[in-house]
């Protein structure tokens, strides 16, 4: 197998939650010693201050950023000829469930639109001028495509897609045009589908963190349906180091499964993160007294479950973060992040970035 570039890595999506915690990862990581060049649209969900201790570091040296539209191909075209990128970690994407029901439009553009301009000017790149060794397209995806699971089974690499809402479809059908990339033109790329990710910097409108910030501020907790679903929950820590096992070891064109190990009704969720919080900041009543059952989620997955023997077997990789250990973590970094979780409130998080640029504009 070639050795991996990772010398000029297209990061999408990194003021995400998923995608700065990566940026995190890699820069703590001392094998890693590139230069990461972060492009993002700063959606609703994109945050540039998840990256402000990076940003303050690094900015300029090894680590850029890019405020643009992956579907923009004129830009990211640029990108690949300016910074000689060699890997893409493919993160960017509309990723709420309930707003892909309520407007499916952005989703079909950034999740498919998005990730084919991204395949074509990687194409264009490596391909159509030569086949530079070491390059390498990560594709982040989702155990949703898979459909949804009743009491029993697991999903693997080889269960068939069955996506169920138009978050997932459209998360499928991007893994379709890197696989097709892979079939047709031999473009180097992996694809990984991880199941539920939770700790810092998901933004409050997933089921943990939004559980936690209600919780501690006594705001009722909506739960849907009977709350009798269960998802895979996984520390996005231990999401990032099978990502950077992936980038340095896994097979070119294969397909790999990560998950938590760790399965859970959502109502025993938001009940340990109550009485985790009972226990963190005491209470005279118990926190779960806030919960209250809302109407269901249209075409809502009963349950996801991942088989992560490929990856465990391929490159030794197990979740090491136990769930008790990664809510409180969890659960302290809201507490102790105040000012963070106000700003996205308020919306000012937008602002940080403006003011980063009028501090450094002199300096690049
Ligand atoms: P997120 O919503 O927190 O972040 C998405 C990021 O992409 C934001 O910074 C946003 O500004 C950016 N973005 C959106 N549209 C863009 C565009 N057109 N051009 C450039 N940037 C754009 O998402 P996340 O939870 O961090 O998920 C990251 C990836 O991981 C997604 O591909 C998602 O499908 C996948 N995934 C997420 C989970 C999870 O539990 N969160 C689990 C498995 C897979
Ligand atoms: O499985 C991986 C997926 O996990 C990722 O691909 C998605 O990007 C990510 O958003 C997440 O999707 P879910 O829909 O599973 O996550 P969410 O946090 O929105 O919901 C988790 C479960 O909790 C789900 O069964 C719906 C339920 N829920 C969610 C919210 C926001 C509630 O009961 N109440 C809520 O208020």
């Amino acid at each position: 197998m070639a050795k991996r570039k990772l010398k000029n890595i297209l990061i999408t999506g990194g003021c995400g939650f998923i995608g700065s915690n990566f940026i995190h990862y890699l820069f703590n990581c001392p094998q890693f010693t590139g230069r990461v060049i972060n492009v993002d649209k700063i959606t609703y969900a994109g945050n540039p201050e998840n990256l402000s201790d990076i940003t303050t570091k690094y900015y300029g040296r090894r680590y850029f950023f890019v405020k643009g539209d992956i579907c923009d191909l004129e830009l990211v075209r640029d990108i690949f000829h300016d910074y000689c990128i060699d890997t893409v970690v493919h993160f960017a994407a509309e990723s709420h469930v309930d707003r892909s029901i309520i407007g499916p439009a952005d989703f079909v553009k950034t999740n498919v639109n998005g990730t084919f301009v991204l395949l074509e000017a990687a194409r264009e790149a490596w391909l159509e001028k030569g086949r530079p060794e070491g390059c390498l397209f990560y594709h982040i995806s989702t155990d949703e495509v898979y459909g949804s699971l009743e009491k029993t089974g697991f999903f693997t690499e080889e269960t068939p897609y069955r996506p169920n809402s138009p978050y997932s479809a459209s998360k499928a059908a991007s893994d379709h045009f890197v696989r097709a990339y892979f079939k047709t033109y031999c473009l180097p790329v992996i694809i990984s589908n991880c199941t539920n990710n939770y700790g810092p910097y998901q933004f409050p409108e997933k089921l943990i963190p939004l559980t936690i910030l209600n919780a501690s501020e006594g705001k009722p907790i909506p739960i849907y349906g009977k709350g009798e679903n269960i998802r895979d929950w996984i520390y996005v820590e231990d999401h990032c180091e099978a990502i950077w096992l992936l980038l340095n070891r896994g097979k070119i064109g294969e397909q790999y499964n990560i998950g938590g190990g760790n399965q859970q009704k959502n109502i025993a969720v938001v009940k340990m993160i109550c009485h985790l919080l009972d226990e963190k900041l005491g209470s005279s009543v118990s926190r779960d007294s806030l919960i209250i059952f809302v109407e269901d989620r249209p075409g809502h997955d009963f349950r996801y479950a991942m088989d992560i023997s490929k990856i465990a077997r391929e490159l030794n990789w197990q979740p090491k973060t136990d769930f008790k250990t990664g809510l409180l973590k969890t659960i302290e970094w809201y507490l102790t992040n105040q000012d963070w979780v106000q700003r996205v409130k308020s919306g000012a998080y937008k602002n940080w970035i403006k003011s980063f640029y009028k501090t450094v504009k002199h300096a690049f």
